[in-house]
Parts: structure tokens; C-alpha cells; sequence
């Protein structure tokens, strides 16, 4: 299992909710809690590693693996307020920031790992990370966020570089 990148279709698709919590699912998001502490990183959805199902991870603590790590399957936001802007990255957009709109507070709920309902209350990165995880389970990326001129601009750049693989001329030392 790895973390998939753009262009790869599976981020630009629907997750299916989970209905149940079995091995398969235990054995995800602990590949998924894998990957994302191994990248640094402070979220991931299930979609990222090629498996389109409503399942997200987050520590914004991500340098105390594991200490803070939340499992939140099948998340609804049922409350949302204020306005907050960060600069958000991705795993899965190698080379890319920009300045994301979310809102600052987030009432969110679900299931963790056991089937138990959560509740969260969430503000700032926290709330922030919530709001880009559930968009990767709508299939949605920052990219869709930032302005056509961005977003084409970046396309343009993996357009060429993997034309260069594409024609046995990779320049990735
Ligand atoms: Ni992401």
C-alpha cells in the first residue's frame, strides 16, 4: 500500500460509506496511520491508498506517533462556522500550496474503529484537516479550491513530467 498522487482517478472518486467494520477495515487504517506518520503528515482518507471507502485519519500531534490519532468513519458535518484561511498541502499533490478557505469551527460525527459513535468538536487545524480529509472521500482536492490559473499551471507541470517517463526520459534522480 502506498499513497497515490495526481492524476491517479481514484482521487477524484466517490467513497462508499462503510457498513461494516471488519479485518479489512482494522488492517486499513492501520496501513493508512502507517503511510501518514511516515510522510509527516496530519490527515489522511482511505482513498489516498487506493481503497474507496469513508474512512479518515488525523493527528495534527503527527511527531507523537499515535498519541492523538483519531479514526473517524462514515463523518458528517453536522455544524459549521466562521471562516479561517491556511496555507494546506497534500500527500497525495507532491509540490503544491496554496491558501484554502474552511470554516474555523466543526461539529462532526461518526464511528471510530470499534463501530462507536463519536462526536468531535473540532476549530482551526483541526477543523481544517476534517473539512480536506471528508473532500478526499467526495473526491475533491485543494486543487479544486485554488484558481483555474493554479490549478492548470500545476496540471501542466505532472502533464510534462510524466510525458518525460512516458518517453523513457525521467529526470527523477
Ligand atoms: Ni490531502
Amino acid at each position: 500500500m502506498e499513497i497515490l498522487t495526481y492524476p491517479d482517478t481514484i482521487l477524484k472518486k466517490m467513497a462508499d460509506p462503510v457498513d461494516n467494520i471488519d479485518g479489512n477495515i482494522h488492517n486499513l487504517i492501520d496501513n493508512m496511520s502507517k503511510l501518514m506518520y511516515r510522510a509527516s503528515g496530519i490527515g489522511l482518507a482511505a482513498n489516498q491508498v487506493g481503497v474507496a471507502k469513508r474512512v479518515i485519519i488525523f493527528d495534527i500531534n503527527y511527531k507523537e506517533k499515535g498519541k492523538d490519532l483519531t479514526v473517524l468513519i462514515n463523518p458528517t458535518i453536522v455544524l459549521a462556522e466562521d471562516r479561517v484561511v491556511f496555507e494546506e498541502g497534500c500527500l497525495s499533490i507532491p509540490d503544491f500550496q496554496d491558501k484554502i478557505t474552511r470554516k474555523k469551527y466543526l461539529k462532526v460525527k461518526g464511528v471510530d474503529r470499534n463501530g462507536k459513535p463519536i462526536d468531535i468538536e473540532a476549530e482551526d487545524l483541526t477543523a481544517i484537516c476534517i473539512q480536506h480529509e471528508i473532500d478526499h472521500l467526495d473526491g475533491t482536492l485543494i486543487l479544486d479550491h485554488v484558481s483555474y490559473l493554479k490549478r492548470n499551471l500545476y496540471k501542466r507541470k505532472v502533464e510534462k513530467l510524466m510525458k518525460r517517463i512516458d518517453n523513457g526520459q525521467s529526470n527523477l534522480l
